[in-house]
């Protein structure tokens, strides 16, 4: 908003998002919304009507304790964090393709995770995680994908993962959610069709193995 821009953004629990409610500002647009509910897109959809959209970020996400270690991987758990993290993502992109086209500067953000990436989680001794890390490397190849069918369209696409932050998925352990959402805000500002489709860490601006 500062930068000018007029943000319409989503929550899903009142109780997780007082500093956002908190927020008076004529250029934030709110919307409560759970992805899993079946009318979700049809939701968004209302809340944005025509409006030219300059740039989509695909920020919600969710951890699955219950899907986490073996050998307690509930599956029901496991296809609902499909849902939330990799699906949905790509189907609200194209929902919203039309209102991206309305705009010049046409970018579309995932924000992703490092866990996504298998190069990385073969090395290190980082366990588990069955439904978050799966989900992410789907988010992350569909990603992939989209950029490439988006390409003639000049929508460009960045995946990314956000650094370490303090947020509720890391137990508030990592760095400030303002400095991340710095160094993504650069990266969203050098991307363009010619670099489209990169997978970048926000905290080195560096590329990530896939
Ligand atoms: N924090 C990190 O170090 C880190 C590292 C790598 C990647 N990421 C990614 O960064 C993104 C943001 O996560 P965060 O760190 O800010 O964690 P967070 O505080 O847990 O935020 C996750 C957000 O997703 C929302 N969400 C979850 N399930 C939803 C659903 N069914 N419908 C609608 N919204 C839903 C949550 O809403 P509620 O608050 O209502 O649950 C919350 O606003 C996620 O995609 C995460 O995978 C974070």
């Amino acid at each position: 908003m500062n930068k000018g821009y007029k943000v319409y953004t989503t929550f899903r629990l009142k109780e997780n998002s007082k500093e956002l409610l908190k927020i008076k500002n004529s250029n934030l647009h709110l919307l409560q919304i759970d992805i899993l509910k079946s009318n979700s897109l049809d939701i968004i959809i209302s809340f944005v009507n025509s409006i030219k959209i300059d740039i989509l970020i695909h920020n919600a996400g969710t951890f699955a304790y219950k899907a986490h270690k073996v050998p307690d991987l509930d599956s029901k758990v496991w296809l609902d964090t499909l849902y939330i993290n990799s699906i949905f993502p790509i189907q609200l992109s194209l929902t919203l393709k039309h209102n991206l086209m309305k705009s010049k500067i046409k970018k579309i953000v995932f924000i992703s995770s490092r866990r996504g990436s298998n190069s990385i989680n073969i090395k290190d001794s980082y366990r588990g995680r069955y439904a978050y890390r799966s989900s992410k490397a789907a988010l992350n190849s569909a990603a992939i994908a989209l950029s490439q069918d988006f390409y003639d369209d000049k929508i460009s696409t960045l995946i990314l993962h956000p650094g370490r932050v303090s947020t509720k998925i890391t137990n508030y352990d990592g760095i400030p959610p303002k400095k991340s959402a710095l160094n993504i805000i650069k990266l969203i500002e050098n991307l363009n069709i010619k670099n489209t489709g990169r997978f970048l860490s926000a905290d080195t601006g560096k590329e990530i193995d896939w």
